[in-house]
């Protein structure tokens, strides 16, 4: 290594990540593990349709879908995949309805770390599962919903060296609030509205926090507002108590008594926001045009922030002159049965010139 090379990241992703990138942002000691998988830095795209409808100056899609396990949760795992590393764990835990578990099972992996992971039983998202399987993690599976793994969880890594890697973990929250530096950086400011899906509340909480702190930096003119949106059979924080049978097909936000309750209402109050609900077919409308008009294929969960701003349109809202961020939190192809769910148009034809001419009405 020489003088100018900068210190490569324990696990071959040099210069790269969420850890070297915002290091002075986060809580790093000496003894902390620069460790990586190569998140974060993820796409910001302009919106070339569904802009049309909202009517506002710009909207952009932050890809928060490219991320190395498929979803944001890589942004806060590796700070407390990090930070228990140094603690001198050997084992992490969390609940998940598939993203967080996905996430904690890969940087588990590539660290040597043993890893256990708490999901409703049949009731993730197959490629979800596939990720926990194929990065090696024990998959505890309970009859019951998040909330209740979460309780399992919190009681086992009370009880057990093990260390809880949920967003209730503060080092979750302080990687994820890096995603409001990125956008705040490649907009030169911060943008006047955020809109994203709210499950557990984590999120919200954590955008609310990075951008709070770029403003006390005078690294942006303003704030935000948040706009929150649960699906609506999972709306607590609409509602404004728990819900204990959540139901939605967007099951990653399939959560009835969210852990970062007090902090996504301070930030939907701080920022003059709301947190709204939207339909499991207002979901579906504004998954399908996000891949028919944008060219991005999300899970569910992350079209609601587009359904959202769509149903606030509708109902007389407007955005006139502002700009407006949406954050796609997960890559579509967790959730492949949700994709298939009415059968692809295919054309079945024998592999031949003259067969696909007629059927495509070439010829
Ligand atoms: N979008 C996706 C794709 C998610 O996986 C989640 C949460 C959210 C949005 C909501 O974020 O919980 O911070 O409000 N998934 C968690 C999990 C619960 O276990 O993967 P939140």
């Amino acid at each position: 290594m020489t003088a100018e090379t900068p210190p490569a990241a324990l696990g071959d992703a040099p210069n790269r990540g969420v850890l070297l990138r915002f290091a002075e942002h986060l809580p790093i000691t000496d003894a902390t593990p620069m460790i990586s998988l190569g998140e974060g830095d993820t796409p910001l795209v302009k919106s070339t349709h569904i802009v049309r409808d909202i009517g506002c100056d710009a909207l952009y899609f932050k890809l928060e879908s490219c991320n190395p396990t498929g979803s944001f949760k890589d942004r806060g795992m590796v700070v407390a995949v990090a930070k228990a590393m140094e603690a001198g764990a050997t084992a992490i835990m969390c609940a998940s309805t598939g993203n967080t578990s996905a996430s904690a099972a890969a940087y588990a992996a590539r660290y040597g770390l043993g890893v256990y992971v708490v999901v409703p039983d049949g009731k993730i998202a197959r490629g979800k599962l596939a990720q926990s399987a194929v990065y090696g993690a024990e998959i505890i599976a309970i009859e019951g919903n998040f909330d209740a793994a979460l309780r399992v969880a919190r009681e086992i890594t009370a009880k057990h060296p093990i260390a809880l890697v949920n967003s209730v973990n503060p080092f979750r929250i302080e990687g994820q609030k890096t995603a409001a530096f990125e956008i705040a950086d490649a907009l030169g400011d911060a943008p006047d509205v955020l809109a994203l899906p709210v499950g557990n509340a984590g999120n919200i909480t954590a955008y609310w926090k990075g951008f709070i702190e770029y403003h006390h930096r005078e690294r942006t003119s303003k704030r935000p507002r948040m706009l929150g949106f649960q699906a609506a059979g999972a709306a607590p924080l609409v509602h404004g108590a728990p819900v204990e049978h959540p139901h939605t097909l967007a099951s990653a936000i399939r959560i009835g008594n969210p852990a970062s309750w007090k902090t996504a209402i301070a930030a939907r109050d701080e920022s003059g926001g709301s947190i709204d609900a939207v339909t499991d077919d207002e979901i579906l409308a504004a998954y399908n045009r996000l891949g028919r008009e944008e060219g991005i294929f999300c899970e569910p969960a992350s079209a609601a922030g587009v359904a959202g701003l769509l149903k606030l349109v509708a109902g007389g809202a407007s955005f006139a002159g502002k700009t407006i961020v949406c954050i796609i939190t997960g890559n579509g192809l967790k959730d492949p049965e949700t994709a298939l769910k009415t059968e692809p148009p295919i054309h079945h034809v024998a592999a031949e010139l003259g067969a696909i001419e007629r059927e495509m009405g070439w010829s």
